[in-house]
């Protein structure tokens, strides 16, 4: 493998307090060193001045619809949109068909992704087997497989006696269980959120409560068990108070947010567009407001996109009808630049905190970081760019998304994975 020189680039890693122009050198898929004026026979040289370089982005929260649903994404393709969107790492979640709630789907999953060779994947598996939220599935045989979560996600656990045991179980074993709180009777049959515009618009809601009361739960758990507990998505107001008093009072929660949660309202459904129907609902302008506040103090640990492709034939359909979920790989850290740094809600290296080494500490990774011999993750962009979102042009097998049409900054230039080049120039490599 050649060696790398990356010039002159910006270098933002939180996980070791840097922020300023250096050179990095890559020999044999490691990071060497870190320093000023770098010179090195025979490495190729990347010209990173005028541009950000940080550790390789991780997005804790991705859809791959392999094994099952090939036609909306397949392992390999979903790991081309993530890399064209800066990711060299993703946890998959487990709500394929079948579900990934036994070692076979796992080390299927790991095996496909090595095929693919582009990006690192991590199987999260499921919480309870075929996530009917009934028995438990075999933990340790899992996290022999390679599980590296679990979560229900897609569904809720709602029966508290079982999530007792499985946060008992993550204890034991030191793995994060990653909460999508949903109590399913307060939520079951809406379709937005529950307020002024699914009044007007005739559409049953879902409230705030619904994810509030399942929060409230698991924190109890959480400290009953005193195990931690990661709250995915989070999207309310209410929610974001109750993670933040359990923080102060020392409980071991984290949680994240998704772009779409931070960019969107409900006020967005008035055209009845089934590309902005997803769950957690969008919420209104005090919750969106919440969650600035919860990223800017710190209250929200990461961000992730929940990336949920769906096929044409389940989103062209009446309202009621269509899929829930919102695909993101490919416009998570425009969006995130533009709108969540561009407006001064956070600053750059905190954005790139929530999406390297607060995800990787979640997920239990020696990843997130640029330390010198770590392996050679490394994302390289630019914020200058700017693009118009064009989903016909993603690498994602599907296009539901509501962004198509945005103008947004911030174009990935490079993406090194494991010291291999896997994003040049803009464009994903030919390795074929
Ligand atoms: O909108 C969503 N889509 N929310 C989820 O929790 C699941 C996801 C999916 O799998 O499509
Ligand atoms: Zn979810």
């Amino acid at each position: 493998m050649k060696k790398l020189l990356i010039k002159n680039g910006r270098v933002i890693d939180p996980a070791n307090n840097l922020d300023e122009t250096l050179d990095i050198l890559v020999e044999k898929g490691k990071i060497v060193v870190l320093n000023k004026n770098l010179n090195s026979d025979g490495a190729k040289i990347i010209d990173a001045r005028e541009k950000i370089v940080t550790p390789g982005l991780i997005d804790m929260h991705v859809h791959l619809r392999e094994p099952g649903r090939e036609d909306e994404e397949t392992i390999e393709s979903g790991c081309k949109a993530a890399a064209m969107g800066g990711f060299t790492s993703i946890a998959c979640m487990p709500n394929t068909s079948p579900v990934n709630d036994n070692s076979a789907v796992t080390e299927m999953i790991i095996e496909k992704a090595k095929e693919a060779n582009l990006v690192n994947v991590y199987p999260v598996a499921a919480i309870t087997k075929g996530l009917q939220g009934k028995e438990l599935t075999e933990m340790a045989e899992l996290i022999d497989s390679g599980a590296a979560a679990f979560t229900d996600d897609g569904k809720c656990v709602q029966n508290s006696e079982v999530m007792r045991r499985a946060l008992e179980y993550s204890k034991i074993f030191d793995v994060s269980l990653i909460s999508h709180a949903e109590c399913s009777e307060l939520s079951q049959k809406g379709h937005i959120n529950e307020g002024y515009y699914s009044t007007i618009l005739g559409l049953k809601g879902i409230p705030s409560a619904a994810e509030e009361v399942s929060i409230a739960r698991d924190i109890i758990l959480a400290e009953l068990t005193n195990t931690r507990v990661h709250f995915t998505h989070v999207s309310t107001e209410g929610s974001l108070r109750m993670i933040k008093e359990a923080k102060e009072r020392g409980l071991k929660i984290t949680c994240d947010v998704t772009p779409h949660h931070l960019v969107l309202t409900d006020e967005a459904l008035l055209e009845y567009d089934t590309n902005f129907k997803v769950n957690p609902p969008l919420r209104g302008e005090t919750d969106v407001n919440a969650l600035h506040k919860g990223l800017s103090e710190g209250v929200i640990d990461a961000i992730v996109s929940d990336h949920a492709p769906h096929a044409v034939h389940e989103k062209d359909v009446e309202f009621a009808l269509a899929a829930f979920g919102i695909i993101g790989l490919e416009t998570t850290l425009p969006l995130m630049l533009t709108k969540i740094v561009g407006e001064g809600i956070l600053k750059l290296p905190e954005l790139i905190k929530k999406l390297t080494i607060a995800p990787a500490k979640i997920l239990n990774t020696n990843k997130g970081n640029l330390s010198v011999g770590n392996n050679a993750d490394v994302t390289i962009f630019n914020t200058k760019t700017k693009v118009r979102v064009d989903s016909n042009k993603f690498l994602s097998k599907s296009r539901n998304t509501p962004f198509n049409g945005w103008e947004l900054n911030g174009v990935i230039d490079y993406l090194i994975v494991g010291g291999k080049m896997i994003v040049e120039d803009e464009k994903l490599v030919n390795r074929a």
